[in-house]
């Protein structure tokens, strides 16, 4: 695999940017972050940013913006109807995505509403490589299923392959001939598969989809919220583009689907989203929802300031010194976590760095939720906030069963061009801290558990006095330290 090209000899990822506006963060003592953990339910999504340090939960509306997209949101040309700021977004989704239609959102799973509304009836199975919470969640909402079609090296933690989300072409024909081609309203292949680690498709394998969705006449979707960071891996790592660049790259992916939905606040560093496509007869389809469930055609829920920054966000994803930000933080991150033997998902994938808990926490059975647990005692420790992607981001089977997820992650996010590499280092320090001292990390149970989604407003509670035995530890490693 070739090596990131925006590295110094040393190994060190260089910021090709420099800070100008700054936001202070609160470090507080550990005491208050157990009280904290206390009041969010052990749930990471609960804590108030107040007692967040590094706040690591997503890189979704939380990377950095361009002074260029600050400048553009000056200008923005507020009208419910024909707003020119709309124009400027439909010309961005047409040069940068290469799609002449555009519905604009106010989110990504605003566009997996509309397209499952749409297309997704009771007994609909759709193929994927692999489901995103809220995708999933649309789906099963309209009566239908998802069938998850990687190939088992995706689920290797420890691994050099360089495309972990490509979809298994056998078993994506299998399903379809089983399930029958009519039952199957569309193929949905996710950029960068978020849940196993922010791990790639190759173009080839995209082909290969294609060409099955072709034979038995079935659409396919590609969700673009990662897309950019998809292409810079393609770049990296599949032979074939290796001189190509960004805006081929993008094309051929966005090209090769009937229809790419996003979400704008991770791909193009603002907020909203957008479905985007050439065909007519899709937008038709899809068009009415618009201003039933978002808003008037040329705003979708979104304020014309975020459709401004949209659009400059999307021709700054063609820069490959910026869309290398963040994979090669995470790399860093990796490797140096990689270095001290800290199981995490390889090779380095894209919006974070992902802890295996399985490994970790060995001694915690998934009926305690060890990735939960290890968001949890990680925040504890250091004040770092990361995001659950296990079991509690899973949802029950129909019969109300708990189903748990192929694997236990802590996803450290590392969005765009918002951390230090000391702030990246403190993070490899406290989490080698964990490690030696993992047998202290205990089980967590659901005290409180929304019917959907369970994972964002979930409350938990440790199983005994774990987090007071860890803080107590703690304070003798660290003295006064915060
Ligand atoms: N698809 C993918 C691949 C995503 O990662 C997300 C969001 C969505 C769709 C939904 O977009 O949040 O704008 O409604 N991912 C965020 C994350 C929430 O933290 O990974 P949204």
């Amino acid at each position: 695999m070739q090596e990131i090209k925006f590295y110094s000899g040393e190994n060190i990822p260089l910021e090709l940017h420099k800070v100008r506006v700054v936001q202070k963060l609160h470090l507080v003592p550990i005491e208050r972050r157990l009280e904290a953990l206390k009041e969010a339910g052990f749930n990471t999504f609960r804590l108030s940013t107040m007692d967040v340090f590094l706040d690591m939960l997503t890189d979704s509306g939380t990377n950095a913006m361009s002074d260029n997209q600050i400048a553009a949101m000056m200008q923005a040309d507020d009208a419910y109807a024909g707003s020119q700021s709309f124009v400027r977004l439909e010309k961005a989704v047409q040069d940068v995505l290469g799609k002449k239609y555009l519905l604009p959102v106010h989110q990504g799973r605003a566009a997996e509403n509309i397209i499952s509304v749409a297309y997704v009836r009771k007994g609909s199975l759709v193929p994927m490589n692999y489901h995103f919470t809220t995708a999933m969640a649309h789906i099963t909402d309209k009566g239908g299923q998802i069938a998850e079609l990687l190939y088992d090296e995706a689920y290797v933690i420890n691994s050099d392959h360089p495309f972990k989300g490509n979809m298994n072409i056998e078993k994506l024909e299998e399903v379809i001939n089983y399930h029958g081609a009519k039952n199957i309203p569309f193929i949905r292949m996710e950029a960068s598969t978020n849940l196993i680690g922010g791990q790639p498709f190759s173009i080839q394998n995209l082909r290969d989809v294609r060409a099955i969705a072709d034979k038995y006449g079935i659409r396919l979707i590609l969700d673009g919220s990662l897309l950019g960071e998809n292409a810079f891996l393609v770049l990296q790592r599949e032979e074939e583009f290796k001189d190509s660049d960004m805006e081929t790259v993008i094309h051929t992916m966005t090209g090769l689907a009937d229809l790419c939905y996003f979400s704008a606040r991770k791909l193009s560093s603002s907020r909203g989203g957008g479905i985007c496509t050439d065909s007519l007869e899709i937008f038709r389809e899809l068009e009415a929802f618009i201003p039933l469930y978002e808003g008037f055609l040329t705003y979708g829920g979104m304020s014309i300031r975020e459709v401004e920054a949209m659009a400059v966000g999307l021709y700054e994803t063609l820069d490959e010194s910026m869309i290398c930000q963040s994979p090669s933080f995470i790399k860093y991150l990796v490797d140096a976590l990689d270095a001290k033997g800290i199981p995490v998902i390889k090779p380095a994938g894209v919006l974070g760095a992902h802890v295996d808990a399985m490994q970790v926490c060995a001694h915690i059975p998934q009926s305690q939720y060890p990735a939960g647990a290890l968001a949890a005692a990680l925040f504890l420790i250091s004040g770092v906030r990361g995001m659950e992607r296990g079991s509690v981001s899973n949802q029950r089977d129909e019969y109300g069963n708990e189903t748990y997820s192929d694997m236990e992650l802590l996803r450290l996010a590392v969005p765009r061009r918002v951390f230090t590499l000391s702030q990246i280092k403190y993070v490899e320090d406290r989490l080698n801290w964990l490690y030696d001292n993992r047998e202290l990390i205990g089980g967590l149970k659901f005290v409180y558990e929304p019917p959907v989604l369970r994972f964002f407003m979930g409350g938990l509670a440790p199983i005994g006095d774990w987090p007071e035995k860890m803080m107590a530890k703690f304070k003798e490693d660290f003295g006064d330290s915060l």
